[in-house]
């Protein structure tokens, strides 16, 4: 007999709020497995979905079941999965949204993923710490290694300096946290940008400067420690809009990058300001599709993470804040994401 299964539901666009029923469990096919959920993160689109999802998402049919990011235990394995076993502690990506499929979506208990988009997890590591990672490492790396994008070099347990330097713009977000240490590992110079009170944050994870993202000089001073410095490219993450400070991360990133030596070319992990590209400045809208599929998603998940986080070289950031127990808690930390945080990810424990 299957384990009976639960979920949080969206039912319908007209009452956007999660209802907890019962879910069907599936039995895993070719290279997929079964997750026993243990914690589950919030990503600023899965609160999204509920009101924006019809416009921004209008093939997803309803009811479905939202999230990207779990880590949990393996309690079942698909034909032809190989180096895992039941019993795994795992974290991984889930594909609900991308393959229209809510059986593959992260708010249940019983989640059906596909083997290569998870990775083990040493033991010292707890479950909540470890789901905050997915959706943003996977946005983070396609946009520095993906050859469409800054297509940097891959990141190394014993990094050969590069020589340049790369502009990450908003280094206390989730997926800039997961950018610095990826470019970092890779062997560049990382400039990044945060609120005072995170600098230090920031610089842990292997930031040499960092530059705060609401003075209105911040442009200026950037572009000033950049001289004599030959750029790869900047990375524009976070402040989609230019009402705070009069720039987005997209504008800065690419005013930063035309008054620089080196590669003129900006990623932007949001929509919009890479049609704003002055002439000689190449951008673009990063997204992670390919991820799954592509060598990138290869090199991290099979071959960097799990060897990362065994030794630490790779931290589970942002912070994970716990909401609560429960899949009746994704709604309220739903509520808490929209909000805003700063250098935090909203995790619920299953
Ligand atoms: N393209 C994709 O596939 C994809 C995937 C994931 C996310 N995204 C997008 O990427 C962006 C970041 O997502 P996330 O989950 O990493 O966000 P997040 O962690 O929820 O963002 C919160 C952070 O925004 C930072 N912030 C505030 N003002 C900023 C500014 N002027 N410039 C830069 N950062 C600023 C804050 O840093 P301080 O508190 O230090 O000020 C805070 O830590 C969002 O727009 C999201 O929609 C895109």
């Amino acid at each position: 007999m299957p384990p009976t299964n639960k979920a949080a539901w969206l039912l319908t666009y007209e009452n956007p709020s999660l209802v907890v029923k019962e879910a069907p469990y599936t039995f895993p096919s070719t290279n997929q497995i079964v997750v026993r959920a243990h914690a589950v993160s919030i990503n600023p689109v899965d609160a999204a979905i509920p009101f924006r999802g019809a416009v921004v998402f209008p093939w997803l049919k309803l009811p479905f079941i939202l999230g990207s990011d779990i880590s949990g235990e393996i309690v079942e394995l698909g034909p032809g999965v190989e180096n895992l076993k039941v019993g795994d502690r795992v974290v991984g990506q889930c594909l609900a949204w991308q393959h229209n499929n809510p059986v593959e979506g992260a708010y249940q208990e019983y989640v059906v993923m596909q083997q290569n988009m998870v990775c083990k997890i040493p033991d010292e590591i707890p479950y909540e710490e470890a789901a905050v990672l997915p959706l943003c490492l996977a946005t983070a790396a396609c946009g520095l290694f993906e050859k469409r994008f800054l297509g940097l070099e891959f990141p190394s347990f014993e990094p050969r300096e590069q020589g340049k330097t790369v502009m990450i713009w908003g280094g206390s977000t989730s997926v800039g946290c997961n950018a610095v240490q990826l470019a970092v590992a890779a062997g560049y110079e990382v400039f990044s940008t945060a609120s005072p009170k995170n600098f230090e944050m920031v610089k842990k994870l292997g930031a040499k400067m960092v530059f705060d993202h609401n003075s209105a000089t911040a442009v200026e001073e950037i572009v000033a420690a950049l001289k004599g410095k030959t750029i790869a490219g900047a990375y524009a993450i976070g402040a989609p809009t230019s009402d705070r400070n009069g720039f987005s991360a997209g504008e800065a990133c690419l005013e930063i990058v035309k008054r620089s030596e080196g590669r003129k070319f900006a990623a932007m992990a949001m929509h919009g300001p890479a049609e704003l590209a002055p002439e000689g400045v190449e951008a673009k809208f990063v997204t992670g599709e390919q991820f799954k599929t592509n060598e990138v998603g290869k090199m991290i998940y099979g071959e960097y993470l799990p060897r990362a986080l065994k030794e630490r070289k790779f931290l589970c950031m942002p912070e994970a804040v716990v909401v609560g127990n429960g899949l009746e808690k994704i709604q309220e930390a739903f509520e808490v994401q929209k909000k805003g945080v700063s250098a935090k990810k909203i995790v619920v424990t299953l």
